[in-house]
């Protein structure tokens, strides 16, 4: 069955609360605004009044009243065996990326030998506590993309029929392009750091199946690839007609079909589905015989939600209502409550996954749809929500989630490229949410035994969560959140931590001493001072993807008489601690290998090259082997693309290379 297919329409009209669309804004067409300091931006002045770089700040919450005790005790089991509640074994990884298809070659690289090396930085920085990253590369953009011989310009991925005005353009479907490049930059990537991807086989034709992708996939990523989502959110196809759980059931078939018939796709039992945005009940899919029919076939059980929606922010005339208050929504995301409410409608999915030994993954997540909240995504407070809703997850037997990345408009991105066409590649902006990543990393470890519980901690106060992880059925770790901010030196609170003892059954285990690791920021309004054990990726325009700083990791002598030690709570922050040096030493022996971009061996590479002439040279010094410009060439798409891509120059990767 074929059926009428314009997002666009489709969103205006029949907009759910988690439904994230995509907008292909080419970067810095807005105004501008320069009233950056100079000293943040260097010689650039003024940077575009895109969301990504917005300068909302709100005012923090005021204390909650009446207030949580400010001091409390956790008695602990030393041994899994003795805590009920633990999840199944969770693995480091389980924070990863969702990158928009479109925004590839802005946030990734504009080729296989032309990759942003701050992305390879970060994801060097995430791999080395998590043993390795998971990138979906997708979206709604997958569902109308087609692979394409060539494209002008020697371009990678170009969008067409899109926003080219900055503004939608309501009525038509966009389409997307891209040429094989892609998946040799996603390889490429792969050879540089642990990387794995899932990518998106369009569903919204099931009569002339574009499959490409997967057999692209297959043939140039093989082991690297995790596994193809067929369709995405098939939960909004439905609208303007009558699309029902039934017909996707039969679609779904016919998909299925298709890719088993080719052969050149291996990977065919590898499928994520059904990828479910909250318009439809898992339930009521899973009473069509969904998954008896098709699970053999499936590897990763998946959904997408965003807990709102900023939509009429982003599309005044969608018929959304009255543009939300960011500082109204603020306090939303600084409650335990928040992770809670999501996890709840999927607990009762995550049970079956694990019946049928599935990944049940959120596949696509942040803190709002429609590019988020300026001011709430891009604040302190979103990092304290997503530790808070990565463990809560967690604890609720998800195996991942991927945080989602969609360009310089939105402003939730864990990480933006800069906002000028300027080379400018130790000036990128780190989200705070990419903080949280690196702190479920370090919670879940790389041992991928790690089996988490929440800890309803000062009897379930919503400001105060905490969990435990136990590893190798021992307890190894306490991540604790502080999601006040303080005020009149009030809103830090103080735990007491009993391992063992009596009351648990078991003989007193408190260790002698606990390490710390704290997140911490001003106030949860703070866009750029954010720390992760005293190191930062800097401020907004001033990430080249590496932590700086010196790493520092509180040791706090326990009282083993008391079996107790006391870990302190700044308001805002959260705290990492460590039972045992072994549950902290497997974190912190290796050293990050990234890629600087300045110390270099190839003495063309120094920072005192015009990044322009590096940018266009093709020497092939450094450890990537690069492989000259991109394939293809053709004319024959619809519009120029220089107005989508002109404002953005990537710096050439090889030459700029340097493992240490
Ligand atoms: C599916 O998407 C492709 C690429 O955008 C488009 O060419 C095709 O017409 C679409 N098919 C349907 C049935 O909407
Ligand atoms: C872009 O704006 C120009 C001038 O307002 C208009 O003529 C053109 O149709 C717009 N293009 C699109 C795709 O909306
Ligand atoms: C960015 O998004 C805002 C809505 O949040 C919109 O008003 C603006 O036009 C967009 N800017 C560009 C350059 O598309
Ligand atoms: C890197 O990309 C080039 C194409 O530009 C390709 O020839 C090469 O095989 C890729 N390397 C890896 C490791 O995939
Ligand atoms: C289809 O949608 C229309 C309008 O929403 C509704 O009246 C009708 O009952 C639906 N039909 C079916 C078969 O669900
Ligand atoms: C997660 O799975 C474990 C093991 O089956 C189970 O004991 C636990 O209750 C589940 N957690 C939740 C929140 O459902
Ligand atoms: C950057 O953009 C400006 C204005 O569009 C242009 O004059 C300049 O040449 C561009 N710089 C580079 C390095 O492309
Ligand atoms: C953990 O799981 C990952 C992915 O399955 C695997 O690559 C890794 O080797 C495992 N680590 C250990 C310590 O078993
Ligand atoms: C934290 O890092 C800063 C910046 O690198 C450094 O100046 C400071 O000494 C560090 N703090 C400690 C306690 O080492
Ligand atoms: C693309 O079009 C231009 C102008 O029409 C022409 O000069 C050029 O040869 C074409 N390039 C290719 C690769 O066909």
């Amino acid at each position: 069955m074929l059926y009428p297919f314009s997002l666009l329409c489709v969103v205006a009209q029949f907009f759910r609360l988690s439904y994230e669309m995509t907008v292909y804004n080419p970067a810095a067409t807005g105004t501008w605004v320069c009233d950056v300091p100079e000293a943040t931006l260097g010689n650039v002045g003024c940077v575009s009044a895109l969301n990504a770089y917005n300068n909302v700040r709100l005012q923090p919450p005021p204390l909650p009243s009446p207030m949580p005790a400010t001091s409390f005790a956790l008695t602990l089991p030393n041994q899994g065996q003795h805590m009920s509640g633990l999840s199944i074994p969770q693995r480091g990884d389980f924070y990863g990326f969702s990158i928009e298809m479109s925004v590839v070659e802005q946030v990734i690289g504009k080729s296989a030998s032309f990759i942003q090396v701050p992305f390879l930085n970060l994801l060097a920085t995430l791999a080395d506590r998590a043993n390795n990253v998971r990138i979906r590369v997708g979206g709604d953009t997958q569902e109308m993309a087609s692979l394409v011989d060539g494209l002008p310009h020697n371009a990678m991925v170009a969008n067409v029929n899109s926003a080219i005005n900055g503004s939608i353009n309501m009525g038509q479907t966009p389409t997307l392009e891209y040429t094989s490049e892609l998946l040799y930059l996603l390889a490429n990537v792969s050879s540089l750091v642990n990387v794995k991807w899932f990518l998106g086989i369009p569903m919204n034709d099931t009569t002339h199946f574009r499959l490409q992708i997967a057999e692209l996939g297959d043939a140039v990523l093989g082991e690297n690839v995790l596994g193809y989502q067929v369709g995405n959110a098939p939960d909004l196809y439905t609208l303007p007609q009558n699309y029902t759980v039934q017909d996707y059931f039969h679609e779904f078939g016919v998909m299925l079909d298709g890719i088993h018939n080719d052969e050149q796709i291996k990977h065919t039992s590898m499928l994520v589905a059904p990828s479910l945005q909250g318009t439809w009940k898992a339930e009521d899919l899973w009473a069509t015989g969904y998954l008896d029919a098709y699970s053999t076939y499936i590897g990763v059980i998946a959904m997408e939600h965003y807990p709102d929606q900023n939509c009429a922010a982003e599309f005044p005339d969608g018929g959304f209502g009255p543009i939300k208050d960011p500082q109204v929504v603020f306090p939303n995301y600084l409650t335990h409550a928040s992770g809670q409410q999501i996890v709840q409608p999927y607990l009762n999915t995550a049970g079956i996954a694990q019946q049928l030994g599935k990944e049940f993954m959120m596949f696509e997540t942040n803190t709002a749809s429609c590019g988020g909240f300026p001011g709430v995504s891009d604040s302190f407070a979103s990092a304290l929500w997503a530790v808070d809703y990565g463990l809560q997850m967690a604890y609720s037997n998800f195996t991942g989630a991927l945080l989602h990345v969609r360009g310089q408009n939105v402003s939730y991105n864990p990480f933006t490229p800069p906002p000028t066409n300027l080379s400018l590649f130790e000036k990128w902006t780190v989200g705070p949410v990419m903080y949280s990543t690196l702190f479920v990393a370090e919670a879940l470890g790389t041992s991928n035994t790690s089996r988490v519980v929440d800890l309803r901690a000062n009897d379930g106060n919503e400001f105060t969560p905490a969990y435990a992880i136990y590893e190798n059925d021992a307890l190894a770790r306490i991540a604790l959140v502080n999601f006040m901010n303080e005020q009149d030196g009030a809103g830090s609170y103080n735990v007491m931590i009993a391992v063992g003892g009596d009351t648990v059954g078991e003989a007193d285990a408190t260790p002698p001493q606990v390490q710390v690791k704290y997140l911490l920021a001003p106030s949860v309004s703070e866009k750029d001072q954010i720390t992760w054990a005293n190191q930062t990726f800097g401020g907004r325009f001033a990430a080249d993807g590496r932590l700086s700083g010196t790493e520092v990791i509180q040791t706090i002598t326990c009282d083993q008489a008391a079996n107790s030690c006391v870990v302190n709570v700044p308001a805002p922050g959260a705290a990492l601690v460590f039972l045992s040096s072994g549950a902290q030493a497997s974190e912190t022996s290796k050293a990050t290998h990234t890629y600087s971009t300045t110390a270099v061996t190839n003495p063309v590479a120094t920072e005192t090259v015009d990044p322009t002439a590096l940018a266009h040279s093709n020497g092939n010094s450094g450890k990537f082997p690069l492989a000259g410009t991109s394939k293809g060439g053709a004319n024959g798409t619809k519009r120029t693309l220089d107005s989508l891509f002109a404002n953005w120059l990537p710096v050439l990767l090889g030459i700029v290379l340097y493992h240490w």
